[in-house]
C-alpha cells in the first residue's frame, strides 16, 4: 500500500497541524483516507500510516479496530449497509432490517453478498435515536426504516439509483403549515 501523490501530500498537511513529536494525533483522518483510497483498511494500509505517523502497527490497528467507521475487512463494492442495533432501534424494528440484511446480503455480518456489491453489520448507536430505526449506508444516514422500505433501496442501490437519504417516512420533509415558529 501506498498513498497516491495527492493523498499523501492531503496526509502531509495534516501531520503539520500538530505540533512536533505529535503527529500520531492525526491518525483518525489519515486512516479514514486510507480506507476511502482502498475501500477498507487492509493491514498494509494500516502498516503505512503507522509508519507513516513514526508509531507501532499495534497502536494503529487498536485505533482502527476500535471505531466501527474502519473496516476491517472487504466491504461490498455498492454498499456497506450499518444497521444500528442500540436499544431505541431495536424497540422500533432492528431486528426486521438485519434480518432483511441476512436476506438479501448474506447470512453473516461482514460477509459479501454472492454478487460482492454489499456487506453488512450491526453497529452501536448512530445518535438518530429520534428517528429509529435506521441505518448508515455510506456516508448518508437512512431514518424511519421498515424492513420493506430498506429491502427497497437496497433494490435501487443495485440497480445504481441512491437513494435519497433522511427520514423514509415523510416526517420532517415539509415544512409545518404556518412555519416552524
Ligand atoms: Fe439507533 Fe441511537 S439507538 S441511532
Amino acid at each position: 500500500f501506498a498513498f497516491t501523490d495527492a493523498n499523501l501530500a492531503w496526509a502531509e498537511a495534516q501531520m503539520k497541524k500538530f505540533p512536533e513529536g505529535r503527529q500520531a494525533s492525526a491518525i483518525i483522518p489519515i486512516l479514514w483516507r486510507a480506507q476511502e483510497q482502498e475501500g477498507w483498511l487492509t493491514r498494509p494500509a494500516i502498516e503505512y500510516v503507522a509508519k507513516m505517523l513514526d508509531m507501532a502497527y499495534m497502536r494503529a490497528l487498536e485505533v482502527a479496530s476500535f471505531y466501527f467507521m474502519f473496516q476491517l475487512q472487504p466491504v461490498g463494492s455498492v454498499a456497506h449497509i450499518q444497521v444500528c442495533g442500540t436499544l431505541s432501534c431495536m424497540i422500533c424494528g432492528a431486528e426486521d432490517l438485519i434480518g432483511v440484511c441476512k436476506d438479501k446480503i448474506a447470512p453473516k455480518a461482514h460477509s459479501l453478498s454472492a454478487d460482492g456489491k454489499f456487506s453488512w453489520e450491526e453497529v452501536e448507536c448512530l445518535g438518530s435515536c429520534a428517528n429509529a430505526p435506521m441505518a448508515q449506508i455510506g456516508k448518508d444516514y437512512y431514518e424511519d426504516l421498515t424492513a420493506a422500505r430498506l429491502t427497497e433501496i437496497i433494490d435501487e442501490l443495485a440497480a445504481g439509483r441512491v437513494p435519497t437519504p433522511g427520514p423514509q417516512n415523510g416526517r420532517f420533509a415539509a415544512e409545518p403549515k404556518g412555519g416552524l415558529t
